[in-house]
């Protein structure tokens, strides 16, 4: 079992670090042992090769059974050329990869139920939410794009493009993805106003004949938005375009009590899916060892389950987490009153104790 790691940059090498502790302690544990291999992305791949995606990289990728990623960007990189930008190396790996589908999966552990923003009667009803994001289409790659000047001013502009075919294998996901579950689907867009976002619903609903079990629904952005906040518990699998997807996500993330907490799997037909905590290099934090690191140690139980078919040991990465919420062990991110406050490392050191 090959492991191809990205730590990429500002708090990425120290949440990849923890990830990678927990899991190597795992394999002992189950008898397993993984192969693991470094390579450069982001800005630490500009820095050292000139490029954000070195050929390198993408190579030792494919070469393995899965990749772990820590995060790119940061300010040192926010002015250089926009065509060599650290998140050009992440853009560029999932393009490379043919990964289309981004599962994010939010969910509120109960240990954290006061850490929620939201109110308490709504926190009862639970959140267990899988956002299906399509990755590797939309206005993140379509063209033509610009950033220049016209008549005199500056001007810029993205397209948002979608084929059927991009519906289609993203909608199928999602609706496997809801069989496994509570067997509800929405599916969210802006076709009262979007081309594109007709085009989406159209195929969705076609596709759609072949899940008759599965429960479809449509929202628009702007309202599934509201109703993420207002009801978080009325959704099951929520299947989106990769722009809407991006956002709500994070607001799903900020219901389960921290973007620190949230694990994502990005996953394609031919390539190794490549397994990243959806948050982001978070510069204002990065090297004072105070990041959460829990989202990287459950996408590394993410990869155990996906890549690896390893259940039993994801499970019991997924139960050291709980454990160590209930024991009060806390980050800042997910700070409560009466906690234990710890560090990245010291949050990995409860979880490793509790494997
Ligand atoms: P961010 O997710 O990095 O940070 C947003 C806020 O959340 C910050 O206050 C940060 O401290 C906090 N945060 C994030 N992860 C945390 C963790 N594990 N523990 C505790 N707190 C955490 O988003 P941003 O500030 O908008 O972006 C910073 C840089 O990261 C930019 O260069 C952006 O392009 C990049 N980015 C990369 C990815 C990725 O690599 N997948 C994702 C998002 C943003
Ligand atoms: C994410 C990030 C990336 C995205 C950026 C850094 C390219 O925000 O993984 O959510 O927009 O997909
Ligand atoms: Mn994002």
């Amino acid at each position: 079992m090959k492991i191809c790691v990205l730590p990429g940059d500002g708090i990425g090498p120290e949440i990849v670090a923890q990830g990678l502790r927990v899991l190597d302690a795992v394999g002992e544990k189950f008898g397993r042992t993984f192969e693991t291999t470094e390579a450069l992305i982001g800005g630490a791949a500009i820095d050292a090769a000139g490029e954000p995606l070195p050929a390198e990289t993408v190579a030792k990728c494919k070469d393995a059974d899965a990749v772990l990623l820590g995060a790119v960007g940061g300010p040192k990189w926010d002015t250089i050329d926009p065509a060599i930008r650290p998140e050009k190396g992440l853009l560029g790996i999932r393009k490379a990869l043919g990964l289309f589908a981004n599962l994010r999966p939010a969910k509120l552990f109960p240990q954290l139920a006061d850490a929620c923003y939201l109110r308490p009667d709504i926190v009862a009803r639970g959140l267990d939410v899988m956002v299906v994001r399509e990755l590797t289409g939309g206005i993140y790659f379509g063209e033509p794009r610009f950033d220049g000047e016209k008549d005199g001013e500056r001007f810029g502009y993205n397209t948002m493009t979608y084929y059927e075919h991009e519906i289609r294998r993203i909608a199928k996901l999602a609706f496997e993805a809801a069989r496994k579950r509570s067997g509800r689907v929405c599916s969210v867009d802006k076709a009262n106003v979007l081309d594109v976002s007709r085009v989406w619903r159209e195929i969705v609903i076609d596709e759609h004949k072949n899940y008759a079990d599965v429960e479809l629904e449509h929202l628009y952005v702007d309202n599934a938005a509201m109703q993420l906040v207002r009801d978080p518990s009325q959704f099951d699998v929520i299947v989106t375009g990769n722009l809407f997807g991006d956002i709500l996500s994070d607001e799903a993330a900020a219901i389960t009590g921290s973007i620190g907490m949230l694990p994502s799997a990005s996953l394609g037909a031919e390539n190794p899916g490549l397994y990243e905590p959806i948050h982001g290099s978070a510069p204002d934090i990065a090297g004072q060892d105070k990041a959460n690191p829990l989202a990287t140690i459950l996408s590394v139980s993410m990869m155990l389950r996906h890549a690896f078919d390893m259940a039993e040991e994801a499970d019991c990465m997924e139960q050291a987490v709980e454990k160590t919420l209930e024991q009060g062990y806390r980050t800042g991110d997910i700070w409560q009153e009466g906690g234990k406050s710890v560090g990245c490392t010291a949050m990995a050191d409860a979880v490793l104790a509790n494997l």
